[in-house]
């Protein structure tokens, strides 16, 4: 009897083995197959660029001769290892020191790559084929390399020998130990002192740049690297860029993309002064769990939420704030919700989950155009309700029957009209890395959506 059992046990366990290496098959299939083309629009990327400095955490602990008693203390030891431990991706501004961090990360990097959400931004809209114009510093290597010398830098002294802004991007894997500290989760976390990208150089010529490119949308991000600056210094930044989103915000679609703020007067600053004014928006789980409070009560904090309070979450900010359009991304869903101003959402969520999928798994960026992803050796879906509940009308939606279609979608019948459509996401939990994801994902699904 109990061989029997043990048998029909084993069957059971490589029956269901089987099924759910399938049904990631599948769904990359259906990934694949996407053959959706972007319009080519014009898009103008504002504000940031720079050079990544990649490092693993623990070779750089070891090389600022950190241990675990630093975590009591106030030093850059103790900042690292908390985000170290907790798996936390976060940007500091560091000011003491910082040289001889990048003098010692120069040392031990792992590589160099071009940088900055513009940037970032930038580069993946020129490879899914859209006529991009970037106000941001550039260095001719990365012109040449990356982008064949075919995207417009504005204004034209921006295009440099070299990009002096330098991030040292410290990457942790889950299991990594350090000195007994285990880290609980993959990321990185972003070392920065910024000069060139902090007096936001694109600002001076933003509306001149307008009028004569006359662009379909406006992308503008990189506002979390003013995290932890005096107010003084954003401020006056912050109410220039808003006079020139109110002057123009008829003329173009605007999108603005979230960072990782730890800073909440910055972002209550940004909330009051420039989300009136923008169309779109787009986001990660951490960025949405740091409006959870402001979302529901008015202000921030930073909450551990799961997939069915996010979508409720999102749908709730869209009303809140009138937006046309919003983009989550997390490691476990994609969900865009737009209105009628918008082309359709679903070849923009497959391709956008596609090339979050490419990117993880390619160490650098280079000027290949990657059409498709074969490899499904590792990958899995990480939903994990067995029920979507879709607000405001909560229906459910069954966690297998998503997984085989890749998507659903429903409306929201508000003022705006928006529809919602929500796709589980393939990931491979030891991606090659994770700096510029979110803006490579970002970037693809606003180009698949403008009309
Ligand atoms: C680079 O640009 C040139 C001319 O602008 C074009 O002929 C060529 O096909 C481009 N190469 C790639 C790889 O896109
Ligand atoms: C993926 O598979 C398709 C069809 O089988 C093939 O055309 C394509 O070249 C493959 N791509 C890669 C990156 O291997
Ligand atoms: C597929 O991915 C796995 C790990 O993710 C890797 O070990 C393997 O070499 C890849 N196969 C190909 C053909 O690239
Ligand atoms: C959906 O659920 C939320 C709470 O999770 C509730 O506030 C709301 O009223 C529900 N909507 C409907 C139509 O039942």
């Amino acid at each position: 009897m109990k061989i029997i059992f043990q048998i029909l046990l084993a069957f059971w366990l490589a029956w269901f083995w089987v099924n759910v290496e399938d049904s990631v098959t599948k769904s990359l299939r259906i990934l694949n197959s996407n053959s959706n083309k972007p319009l080519k629009k014009k898009i103008l990327f504002a504000f940031s660029s720079d050079e990544d400095i990649q490092v693993q955490a623990t070779t750089l602990l070891k090389e600022l001769q950190c241990s675990k008693e630093d975590r009591n203390m106030k030093n850059i030891c103790s900042s690292i290892l908390f985000h170290f431990e907790n798996g936390l991706g976060s940007e500091l501004h560091v000011t003491e020191g910082f040289e001889n961090i990048v003098q010692i990360s120069k040392k031990i990097s792992t590589s160099k790559d071009l940088g900055g959400n513009s940037a970032q931004m930038a580069l993946r809209a020129f490879k899914e084929g859209g006529d991009v114009y970037l106000s941001a510093i550039m260095s001719n290597h990365y012109y040449q390399n990356l982008f064949n010398e075919s995207i417009t830098i504005v204004p034209q002294s921006f295009l440099r020998e070299e990009i002096q802004d330098v991030h040292i991007v410290i990457n942790f894997d889950e299991g990594d130990v350090y000195d007994t500290i285990i880290c609980q989760h993959t990321n990185r976390l972003y070392l920065q002192n910024d000069q060139d990208n902090m007096r936001f150089p694109g600002l001076e010529n933003l509306e001149a740049n307008i009028n004569s490119i006359h662009p379909d949308l406006l992308v503008i991000g990189g506002f979390q690297l003013m995290n932890q600056k005096p107010k003084k210094e954003y401020e006056e930044i912050i109410l220039k860029l808003e006079k020139i989103l109110i002057a123009q915000k008829n003329n173009l679609k605007i999108h603005f993309e979230m960072g990782a703020f730890n800073d909440e007067n910055l972002l209550y600053y940004l909330i009051d002064h420039i989300f009136p004014h923008i169309h779109s928006t787009g986001m990660n789980e951490q960025e949405l769990q740091l409006l959870y409070n402001f979302i529901t009560k008015g202000q921030l904090e930073q909450k551990q939420i799961n997939t069915n309070e996010q979508l409720q979450l999102i749908v709730k900010l869209l009303q809140k704030q009138h937006l046309e359009r919003i983009h989550f991304h997390s490691q476990t869903i994609q969900l865009i919700c737009s209105n009628q101003d918008w082309r359709d959402i679903k070849p923009a969520l497959h391709r956008s989950i596609l090339v979050g999928l490419i990117q993880a798994m390619k160490s650098y960026n280079d000027n290949q155009i990657d059409q498709q992803f074969n490899n499904s050796t590792n990958l899995e879906i990480l939903l994990e309700e067995e029920d979507l509940i879709l607000y405001p009308n909560n229906q459910t939606l069954n966690r297998d029957h998503l997984i085989q279609t890749m998507n659903f979608c429903w409306n929201v019948n508000n003022q705006l009209k928006h529809q919602c459509c929500v796709a589980p996401v393939l990931i491979n939990p030891h991606p090659m890395r994770t700096c510029g994801l979110g803006d490579n994902i970002g970037s693809t699904s606003l180009l698949y959506q403008l009309q």
